[in-house]
């Protein structure tokens, strides 16, 4: 299996079943054109995100990590009109690219990017949500994931979902001697799993445009 492959296969889920409009496209082209990274989720990831919203009816969705607001769009389109996304976001730069994405998505009056660092947010996320959320999707710096995975459990109620980007990450989360922060934050999220008896969880490993990674995916209990 080679990565052509994987790419060619993405491709053709993407052209059958996938149904990205020119809002999504466009978001993936001005993130490319202001020299941000390639690592918006890939499409099909995009519409998991969606349809995982959808099933779960989620009105109240938390981003940590905007870039240019790609899955933030996914994400937001499957909110009620109602609904309400809060994204974070550090990078000044990458939140103003994002805003202009969602506001040609349609979506600024429900979505709202916010601009700082992820743990510094959180505390005043808390005071103002107006009620737990539903879904949380944490896709920022990975050695800092063990303390989304604990804000999200206050932010959240039982039945909510928290999906966690890139747990495999080429393989190397199995690396134990690896001084990687984003590996040994990834390692410490798996170990907190374990622990908790208020979280279920599982792992998917994926390949595509995006290499060789996975997601996790968090039910509160
Ligand atoms: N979810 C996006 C991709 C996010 S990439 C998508 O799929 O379309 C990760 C983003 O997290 C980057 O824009 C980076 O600037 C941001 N980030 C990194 N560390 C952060 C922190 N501590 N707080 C908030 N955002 C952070
Ligand atoms: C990186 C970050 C991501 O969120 C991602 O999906 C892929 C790569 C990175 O920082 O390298
Ligand atoms: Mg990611």
């Amino acid at each position: 299996m080679s990565e052509v492959q994987w790419n060619e296969v993405e491709s053709y889920i993407a052209g059958r079943i996938i149904g990205e409009d020119a809002a999504l496209s466009g978001a993936l082209d001005a993130v490319e054109a202001a020299g941000m990274p390639a690592i918006s989720v890939a499409p099909p990831e995009g519409k998991l995100l969606h349809l995982l919203a959808r099933m779960l009816g989620a009105r109240r969705i938390l981003e940590i990590g905007t870039l240019g607001g790609y899955s933030t769009i996914w994400l937001g389109r499957a909110l009620p009109e109602d609904g309400r996304l809060i994204s974070l976001e550090y990078e000044p730069r990458h939140a103003e690219v994002a805003r202009a994405n969602i506001e040609r998505a349609g979506l600024s009056d429900r979505v709202e990017v916010r601009v700082g660092l992820a743990l510094d947010l959180l505390p005043l996320v808390e005071a103002d949500a107006g009620g737990p959320f539903d879904l949380v999707f944490i896709d920022a710096d990975k050695a800092s994931i063990p303390e989304y995975i604990r804000w999200s459990k206050l932010l959240t109620r039982r039945g909510s979902l928290i999906i966690v980007d890139n747990v495999v990450r080429g393989g190397r989360v199995t690396d134990s001697n690896s001084e990687d922060p984003s590996i040994v934050g990834t390692r410490a999220m798996f170990d907190l799993l374990a622990a908790d008896p208020d979280l279920d969880s599982t792992a998917i490993q994926t390949v595509g445009s995006k290499g060789y990674d996975g997601m996790a995916f968090i039910l509160v209990k």
